[in-house]
C-alpha cells in the first residue's frame, strides 16, 4: 500500500509481507552501526504532535539505518503558534520534497485527512484513541516469534481499553490472524460494546489468567481520563496490576507484553516487568525492525507506482 493509516486496510498476505522484511532487518536492528541503502534519496519526515520516545525514535533510526534522510518537526517552537493550519504545516514541510511522513497526533482520524491532501505516503504513528498499526505489528510479530502461530492462542489485552489505540491495532490484528481476544479491565475502562468487534470482555483478571497465553498490560492513560480515576489507582494496581503473586497463578510460560511507556508499580510490578516472562523490550528491538520494513514497503510501492506512470505515458 501507499500508506499505512490502520490494520484494518491490510490483508495477511501484506502483513506477511512486512514480517518476512523485518525478519532481514532484526540483525541490523540488534548490531547497531551497519547501514543499507533501500532508502537512499528519500526523505522521510517526523511530524509528532503527541508526545513519544519509542515510536519517534525508531521510526528516525528506522529511516537513517535505511539510508534516507530524515526531518523531525515538533510542534513547539513551530509555526502553529503563529495560527498556521495542520494541513498548511504538512503541505508546507512536504513542498521541501517529502516522500513519507510518519505522524502521530490527538485527534482520531488526522494522518487519514493528511493522506487525501498530500502527495506524501502518510504512516500513522497514533492517531488519538483510535489506531497505533506499527505497535499492532510489532506486537504480534513478537508473539509470533516465541509462540508460533497465532490460531488458538489466547491473547489478553488488560486495562485502560477505552483510551488505547494500541488495544484497538492489536485487536483488528490479533483477530485477522485467528487469535481468541480478550479485552479485560474496570467497567469504566472497558466498554461493552467492545463485543461487537469480535472480543471477549471480561471484568475479572484471576478468573481469565489461567486461560492465556499472552498478556498484553497497556497503560493506564492518565493523560486522558476525563472525569478522574475509578476505580482508583490503588484499587486498579490491586485488582488487574501484574505481580509475582498473580503471575505464579499463570501458565508458566506466560507471555508478557507492554507497549510502552509502563507506569511501574500500577499495571506491572517492577519485578514482573524486568522478569524472564516479559518481552518488554524485545518488542522496542522488534518496533525498529518492523518500522525500517514498513517505510522500505512503502517505498518499493512508490517506485512501482511511478513507474507504471512513465510506462502509461510513453
Ligand atoms: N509504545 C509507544 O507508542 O511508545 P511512545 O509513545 O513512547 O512512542
Amino acid at each position: 500500500s501507499l500508506h499505512l493509516l490502520g490494520l484494518e486496510d491490510y490483508s495477511i498476505g501484506e502483513i506477511e509481507m512486512i514480517f518476512k522484511r523485518a525478519e532481514e532487518y532484526l540483525p541490523l536492528c540488534r548490531t547497531g552501526g551497519m547501514k543499507r541503502d533501500d532508502l537512499k534519496g528519500k526523505m522521510i519526515a517526523n511530524l509528532f504532535f503527541e508526545s513519544s520516545t519509542r515510536t519517534r525514535m525508531s521510526f528516525s533510526l528506522a529511516a537513517r539505518r535505511l539510508g534516507a534522510d530524515t526531518m523531525d518537526f515538533a510542534p513547539s517552537g513551530s509555526s502553529i503558534s503563529k495560527g498556521e493550519t495542520f494541513i498548511d504545516t504538512a503541505r508546507n514541510i512536504e513542498a521541501m520534497g517529502v516522500d513519507i511522513m510518519v505522524v502521530r497526533h490527538a485527534s482520531p482520524g488526522a494522518p487519514h485527512l493528511l493522506s487525501r491532501h498530500l502527495n506524501a505516503s502518510i504512516v500513522n504513528a497514533g492517531d488519538g484513541a483510535h489506531s497505533h498499526p506499527t505497535q499492532g505489528l510489532l506486537d504480534i510479530f513478537t508473539i509470533r516469534q516465541h509462540k508460533g502461530d497465532l490460531k488458538n492462542l489466547t491473547v489478553a489485552l488488560v486495562g485502560d481499553i477505552l483510551h488505547s489505540r494500541v488495544a484497538r491495532s492489536n485487536i483488528n490484528g490479533l483477530l485477522k490472524f485467528g487469535a481468541r481476544v480478550i479485552v479485560c479491565g474496570p467497567p469504566t475502562l472497558v466498554p461493552d460494546e467492545l463485543r461487537q468487534l469480535g472480543v471477549q470482555v471480561a471484568h475479572n483478571l484471576d478468573a481469565i489468567l489461567p486461560e492465556c497465553d499472552v498478556v498484553n498490560m497497556l497503560r493506564i492513560q492518565f493523560e486522558r481520563q476525563r472525569s478522574g480515576m475509578f476505580p482508583s489507582i490503588h484499587e486498579y494496581a490491586l485488582l488487574f496490576g501484574m505481580n509475582s503473586e498473580r503471575l505464579a497463578r499463570a501458565k508458566k510460560d506466560l507471555l508478557l507484553l507492554a507497549p510502552g511507556p509502563i507506569n511501574r508499580g500500577v499495571e506491572i510490578t517492577p519485578e514482573v516487568a524486568d522478569g524472564s516472562n516479559s518481552v518488554i523490550l524485545e518488542q522496542v528491538t522488534n518496533g525498529l525492525a518492523i518500522r525500517m520494513a514498513v517505510l522500505s514497503l512503502i517505498a518499493d510501492e512508490r517506485t512501482k507506482r511511478a513507474n507504471q506512470k512513465k510506462v502509461g505515458h510513453s
